[in-house]
C-alpha cells in the first residue's frame, strides 16, 4: 500500500472561485483522497451536500474516512464522472451549485508501484484508475497493432517518435510480453534517438501519459462530463476545472467557449489561472496545473 497522501492543488483558489456557501450542493467529480472535499464541506456544512465521485475504490475508501465528520453531508459514488447525469439523478440532487474536476491521478495512485502509473517505480503495466475495468496498459501494449500503438502515442502523448517507439514495442513483445513499467521506460530510452534521450523530463513521460489516457479513456470522459455537468448546473453555479496537460486544457477551453456562446454562461476569468510560485515550490506536482472556471448566469 502506498503512503496515503496527496496535497490538494490550488486549494485556496478552488474554494474562492467555487463561491461556496452553507447549504450548497457540490459535486466533486474527482474526489481522490478528499483533500479538496474536506475543505469544501467545511464551507457548505451544516446544510450543504457533497456528492463525491471517483472511479478508484481505494481512493474512495480513504476519502470516506477523511470526511467522517461530514458523513451526513456526503454521498460517495464509485463511478466514472462521464456518468454525471446518472449519478445526480440517483442522488436525488436538485441540480448542482458547484462542480469540481481536479483531473488526472493523485499522488496516492502515482506513488503506489502496484498501480503501474509511475516511470520511477518498478510495477506491472496496469494504469487502470478503476481496478474493476477490463483493459490495462499491459493489454494495449501486448495486443494492439503497431499502427494503433503509434496512434495512441501520437494522439495522447504528442510523441514525435511514435512510429519508432511503437515499432520497438512490437519487436520486443515478439520475444516476450511487455510486462513492467521499468521495462517499458528502458525500451523507450533505447528506442529514442541519442539526442532525445537526455531531456528535462524522462523520455518515457509522454508514453506513460498516452497509455494512461488510453486505458482510462480520459479525454472522452472529460468531454462527456463537462457537457453533462453544464446541463445540471443551477443558475449562479460554477464549474471549476484543474487540468494538468494541454490535451485536457484544450477540451476544457473549447467546451467553455461553446457554453459562453449560448449567453447562459460567463467565463469567471478569461485566461487560465496558474498555481503561485510558493505553491509550486511546496508541491512540485502542482507545476503544470491550469484552472478554468465558468458560471451559469441565466
Ligand atoms: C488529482 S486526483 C484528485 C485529488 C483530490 N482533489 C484530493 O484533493 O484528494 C484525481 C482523482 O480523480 C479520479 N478520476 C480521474 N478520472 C476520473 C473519471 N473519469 N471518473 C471518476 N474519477 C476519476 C482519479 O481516480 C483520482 O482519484
Amino acid at each position: 500500500m502506498s503512503e496515503v497522501r496527496h496535497t490538494p492543488v490550488m486549494l485556496e483558489e478552488t474554494l474562492a472561485y467555487l463561491n461556496l456557501k452553507n447549504g450548497m450542493t457540490v459535486v466533486d467529480c474527482t474526489l481522490g483522497l478528499g483533500g479538496h472535499a474536506l475543505n469544501i464541506c467545511e464551507k457548505i456544512a451544516p446544510r450543504g451536500r457533497l456528492i463525491g465521485i471517483d472511479k478508484d475504490e481505494e481512493s474512495l475508501a480513504v476519502a470516506k474516512k477523511k470526511l467522517k465528520n461530514f458523513s451526513k453531508n456526503c454521498v460517495f459514488v464509485h463511478d466514472d464522472f462521464r456518468n454525471f447525469d446518472k449519478v445526480l439523478d440517483q442522488s436525488n440532487a436538485n441540480g448542482a451549485d458547484a462542480v469540481l474536476f481536479d483531473l488526472g491521478v493523485s499522488s496516492f495512485q502515482l506513488d503506489n508501484p502496484a498501480r503501474g502509473f509511475s516511470i520511477k517505480n518498478e510495477g506491472p503495466l496496469d494504469m487502470r484508475m478503476d481496478r474493476k475495468s477490463f483493459i490495462s496498459a499491459y493489454d494495449l501494449l501486448n495486443n494492439l497493432t503497431e499502427e494503433e500503438l503509434s496512434s495512441i502515442l501520437w494522439r495522447f502523448g504528442q510523441e514525435r517518435f511514435s512510429h519508432r517507439l511503437a515499432h520497438s514495442f512490437v519487436e520486443a513483445r515478439d520475444k516476450a510480453p511487455l510486462s513492467s513499467t521499468k521495462q517499458l521506460a528502458e525500451l523507450v530510452m533505447r528506442a529514442m534517438p541519442p539526442k532525445a534521450r537526455f531531456q528535462r523530463i524522462h523520455p518515457a513521460t509522454r508514453t506513460f501519459q498516452a497509455l494512461r489516457i488510453a486505458v482510462n479513456r480520459e479525454l472522452d470522459a472529460l468531454e462527456e462530463a463537462l457537457r453533462k455537468s453544464a446541463l445540471y448546473l443551477n443558475k449562479g453555479g460554477r464549474i471549476c476545472v484543474i487540468s494538468f496537460h494541454s490535451l485536457e486544457d484544450k477540451i476544457v477551453k473549447e467546451n467553455f467557449k461553446e457554453l459562453f456562446k449560448t449567453q447562459r454562461f460567463r467565463l469567471v476569468f478569461k485566461k487560465i489561472l496558474r498555481p503561485s510560485e510558493e505553491e509550486i515550490q511546496n508541491n512540485v506536482r502542482s507545476r503544470s496545473a491550469k484552472m478554468r472556471v465558468i458560471e451559469r448566469v441565466k
